[in-house]
């Protein structure tokens, strides 16, 4: 039974209706049913602690259950602030127990969190006895975490925040200090602690590589995101799903006939581009690369510059995983009744904190995550207007999981089987690992996607002896060399 003060959810009556959910998603997630199913006796994951910092929906909720399934110890925190789904967390919390005694997985996460509670909530998954051994993580937030505060330590105290740092940052110190000052010593235990991470997703996967470059990454990760099952079908077709949905869910326009600009066309910037073509928008591209620009250019979407097409969108998506995409002139540009929203992992692809500090700005809220701006248009902008207002969704945070759910259970099916396989080998193999950046063996990311094909009918077929030979490949696979980029 769980301590009934080793959580935080909104409120756990909700548990019955999200383990219906959970139910019906466990159908819709093959891979993860298949992974309980080969490794459910063996238990691999037995004596993992695992802190889990990823958005907790009900897909993520068949995720935990899976990773216990498999023998792992497992605490639980969302890494965005709305991102909760409080029936999943609520279900995840109660698990076999009851409302009244909770024997499920400690679970640190609601919709809406204040920046402190978010922090609160991170440094909560660390709280093992024996301390947590793995960390599975998205967007890296729970692996700054113990490495700055294992840094300060070394520094002799935490770093003061400076003026213009992101609000985030500074909340983020200020959980570092307390945390300190309550157990001194406890991020360089943290940090000797853990194994390995694996990380979920491109914004992620690229702090680590920095810090891997800097000599800084003091145990192995294992990048899920760059396996083939992960990044090419969630980023993509899981926001070609999920984003029109937002919109949807947040402001109910029609989008058919609508000029929507996506910022990027990444993985994720061409799942958001075909979704709104789908829906019938004109869709135009803003790109710095060349490579994904001639892409977008085939693929029949006009690429532009931002600031030339703003102040004629309607809708404005940003895919980038950078800072400031949409600066404070375009945002000034926009015309009245325009959509902003992201998509990327952080909030500063908008640049509403710089928007925020001119003065004759101001924001009404229309409903939880959906916020008018009223802004000034300065004359030299040659706009013939001197006001305009636009919506924004989810404070610039993701739209896709603010607004509405996040990614269908079967994509995210996909991108879970690669979390538990990682999980799987940063436990039982740490000699393959060393402290760097590494993919998943392509084996495995064909094994993930095998898992998920009999569920859609699709037959996949055999390669012949002669055939493989000639190709050179093995007949049981891998069926294409590292370089090949699908
Ligand atoms: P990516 O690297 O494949 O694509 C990003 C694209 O943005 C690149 O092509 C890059 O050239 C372009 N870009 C960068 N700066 C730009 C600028 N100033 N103007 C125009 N284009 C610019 O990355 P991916 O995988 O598409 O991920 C993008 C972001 O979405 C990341 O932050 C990632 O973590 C996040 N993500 C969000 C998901 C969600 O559910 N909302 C799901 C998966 C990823």
């Amino acid at each position: 039974m769980l301590e009934s003060t080793d959580f935080k959810v909104a409120d756990l009556s909700l548990a019955e209706a999200g383990r219906h959910q959970i139910r019906l998603a466990e159908r819709e997630m093959p891979g993860l049913m298949a992974l309980r199913e080969e490794f459910g006796q063996s238990k691999p994951l037995t004596g993992a602690r695992i802190a889990g910092s990823l958005h907790m929906t009900v897909q993520t909720a068949v995720l935990i259950e899976t990773l216990v399934v498999l023998g792992a110890q497992v605490r639980w925190a969302s890494c965005n602030i709305f991102s909760t789904q409080d029936e999943a967390a609520a279900a995840v919390v109660v698990g076999t127990g009851s409302v009244d005694a909770p024997a499920g997985v400690p679970v640190f996460a609601w919709k809406g969190e204040t920046l402190e509670e978010y922090w609160w909530a991170a440094d909560k998954i660390f709280d093992f006895d024996e301390g947590a051994n793995l960390i599975l993580d998205d967007g890296g937030d729970a692996t700054m975490y113990v490495l700055k505060g294992a840094q300060a330590e070394l520094d002799g105290g935490v770093p003061t925040a400076g003026e213009d740092d992101p609000e985030d940052f500074k909340v983020l110190l200020a959980q570092v200090h307390s945390s300190l000052e309550a157990s001194p010593g406890r991020f360089a235990r943290m940090a000797a602690g853990i194994k390995g991470v694996s990380e979920e997703t491109t914004t992620g996967v690229n702090r680590l590589y920095r810090l891997a470059e800097e000599g800084k990454l003091p145990f192995p990760a294992i990048n899920v995101n760059d396996s083939v099952t992960k990044s090419k079908f969630d980023n993509r077709y899981g926001i070609r799903h999920s984003l029109p949905d937002g919109l949807n869910r947040a402001t109910d326009v029609l989008i058919g006939g609508k000029i929507a600009v996506v910022v990027g066309y990444g993985d994720v910037g061409k799942g958001a581009a075909e979704a709104l073509r789908g829906q019938g928008a004109r869709v135009i591209v803003t790109e710095i690369d060349p490579i994904c620009a001639l892409q977008a250019t085939m693929d029949g979407y006009q690429v532009e510059h931002l600031a030339a097409v703003a102040p004629s969108a309607d809708i404005i998506i940003t895919t980038t995983g950078n800072t400031r995409v949409v600066g404070v002139e375009v945002l000034q540009s926009l015309k009245p009744g325009a959509i902003v929203g992201n998509v990327g992992h952080f909030d500063d692809e908008i640049d509403l904190a710089g928007l925020a500090k001119l003065s004759g700005v101001t924001k009404v809220e229309v409903k939880a995550q959906v916020h008018e701006w009223r802004v000034p248009v300065p004359a030299d902008l040659g706009l013939d207007r001197d006001r305009t207002d636009f919506l924004v969704l989810s404070e610039g945070r993701l739209l896709n999981l603010g607004n509405a759910t996040g990614h269908p259970s079967f994509v995210m099916s996909a991108s879970f089987a690669n979390q538990v396989l990682a999980q799987i080998e940063l436990w039982n193999s740490p000699d393959r690992y060393d402290d760097d950046v590494h993919r998943l063996a392509k084996e495995l990311d064909e094994k993930v996607a095998r898992l998920h094909l009999p569920a859609l009918g699709a037959r996949l077929s055999d390669l012949s002896k002669e055939q493989a030979e000639y190709i050179g490949v093995d007949v049981a696979g891998p069926y294409k060399p590292e370089h090949y980029r699908y």
